[in-house]
């Protein structure tokens, strides 16, 4: 039963990519399905559909992969879950970046940037923007950008 919601569950990438594979992008869009189509893939070279590398994996893919498990962790219509709080995703995409599933150098502009916090005041509940030390999230080479000393 496992293997088979698996594969449900892979199914959407799978579609994503011939549905707009079989759309005519302008040429400004025209990497669209890549980066869509990426967006389960990780580092680590487990994501799917394709297990591919890191190299095989554009910057944008690499954002999109970002901002897809963080919005789909706060995002409060999902019948699975219920939204979680700001310092919860950040904590769970944390443990992605050790594990190489995302990448930890934009993981780290992610948060040093504010996007995490601009997005998160635009969209979210009021209840769900708890406080965040963005500072143990960091590699070390960033949080000596952060907070030079
Ligand atoms: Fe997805």
């Amino acid at each position: 039963m496992k293997s088979a919601c698996a594969s449900k569950i892979n199914e959407h990438m799978i579609f994503t990519i011939m549905m707009l594979e079989q759309m005519h992008f302008p040429q400004s869009l025209r990497r669209v399905p890549e980066y869509a189509g990426n967006h389960h893939e990780g580092l680590h070279g487990r994501g799917y559909p394709r297990r591919l590398s890191a190299e095989q994996l554009s910057i944008p893919a690499r954002i999109m992969a970002i901002a897809d498990v963080f919005e789909a962790l706060t995002a409060p219509d999902r019948p699975y879950k219920r939204p979680h709080t700001v310092s919860e995703a950040i904590r769970i995409l944390y443990a992605l970046k050790k594990d190489r599933h995302i990448d930890g150098g934009l993981f780290d502009l992610f948060l040093t940037s504010g996007a995490y916090l601009r997005y998160a005041k635009q969209f979210l509940k009021a209840e769900q923007l708890d406080e965040v030390n963005i500072t143990p999230y960091l590699s070390d080479v960033s949080a000596r950008l952060e907070h030079p000393s």
